[in-house]
């Protein structure tokens, strides 16, 4: 893959960051896709619909749950074994974060590394993202830059912009690996290696299986924050597209599927039910469901097995005490 940047594509200034490029990410029509999703014999919405701001709000509100272990074990791991972490990275790297939102977990990670040359965010959110890489270069005393794009579409090598970079390390955090299905994952992994070139390592947080209970727990919690934030997608779709939909005739529906390992969320008709747009009628029978999103769970024995068509190896792994969550830090040469 080969990518020259014009100068209308390096846009300046943005403030204190070293470059900011805008990718143009596909952002999709809420309209279509949903009357393409309910279309499905199985309906179903793409979870990029889940984060306007009312549902970013919520599921910032998620990541704090008691129940909702994963960004608090995570968290702690990454603090707990830091130093081994960024040994292993070694000098001279140049972070690249996948889907860096607030570039919030970033900061443990460029503080410890020995002579670190760059930090790159990455975000589909332009203005959420050139504003949290514009506070970050401000705090710290390293080059700081932004690229707009989707991490589900390959993106081009941020080294032209960086001749100094010589090894680049990928940042993804959060599990989010678990929210592709496992070709996409694979397709991701693929995509990570061409653009951070030979020699790179990718830090990269994996949500582990574990009891049914506690992970079901997790993705449908006691206060029903998680409740609140699925069904946001139908508040939504009456916010945006006029929908005339009635919200009580449908729950928040959480499962763990151990035959494809992922918990599911869904939204359930309660009863015989329809979601209108215009002159579109949407029927749903009781009990029946729109499927919102997948978080698929990992042994490490099937992370490998899922990252071996791809050019990375499991260089090093870190997991908590009660196993439930890894930090792995893959390679690719
Ligand atoms: N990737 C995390 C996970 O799957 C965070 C996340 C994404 C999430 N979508 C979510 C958490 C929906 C709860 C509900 O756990």
């Amino acid at each position: 893959m080969t990518y020259s940047p014009t100068d209308a594509d390096l846009k300046s200034p943005y403030g204190p960051l070293a470059f900011f490029l805008d990718l143009h990410p596909d952002l999709g029509d809420f309209r279509t896709d949903v009357i393409e999703g309910l279309s499905l014999p199985q309906k179903g919405l793409s979870p990029k619909y889940f984060y306007d701001e009312p549902g970013s709000k919520l599921f910032n509100r998620i990541t704090g749950l008691e129940e909702y272990y994963p960004t608090r074990t995570e968290r702690a791991l990454f603090l707990e074994h830091a130093d081994a972490i960024t040994a292993a990275i070694g000098e001279g790297a140049a972070v690249f974060e996948y889907g860096s939102g607030s570039s919030e977990k970033i900061e443990w990670l460029v503080r410890g590394l020995k002579d670190p040359v760059a930090y790159v965010a990455m975000d589909i959110s332009k203005d959420h993202l050139i504003e949290s890489a514009s506070a970050l270069a401000e705090r710290l005393d390293l080059p700081v830059a932004a690229i707009c794009a989707d991490f589900h579409a390959p993106v081009p090598p941020p080294a032209p912009h960086l001749p100094d970079a010589r090894r680049w390390l990928g940042f993804f955090p959060g599990s989010t690996i678990g929210n592709m299905a496992p070709t996409a994952a694979a397709r991701f992994l693929d995509n990570a290696a061409d653009t951070l070139g030979a020699s790179a390592k990718l830090l990269i947080g994996v949500d582990l299986e574990k009891d049914k209970a506690v992970l079901e727990a997790a993705y449908d919690d006691a206060e029903g924050v998680t409740a609140a934030f699925n069904l946001n997608l139908l508040r939504r779709m009456r916010r945006e597209l006029d929908a005339e939909l009635a919200l009580e005739d449908f729950e928040h529906l959480a499962f763990y599927n151990e035959a494809e390992a992922r918990i599911e969320m869904h939204l359930r008709a309660r009863r015989d039910t329809a979601i209108v747009l215009g002159e579109r009628r949407f029927n749903f029978a009781a009990g029946e469901t729109l499927h919102t999103e997948n978080s698929h769970k990992y042994t490490l024995e099937r992370f490998n097995a899922l990252i071996a068509p791809t050019p990375w190896r499991v260089e090093a792994a870190w997991t908590d005490a009660r196993g439930w969550y890894a930090a792995c830090l893959l390679s690719n040469s």
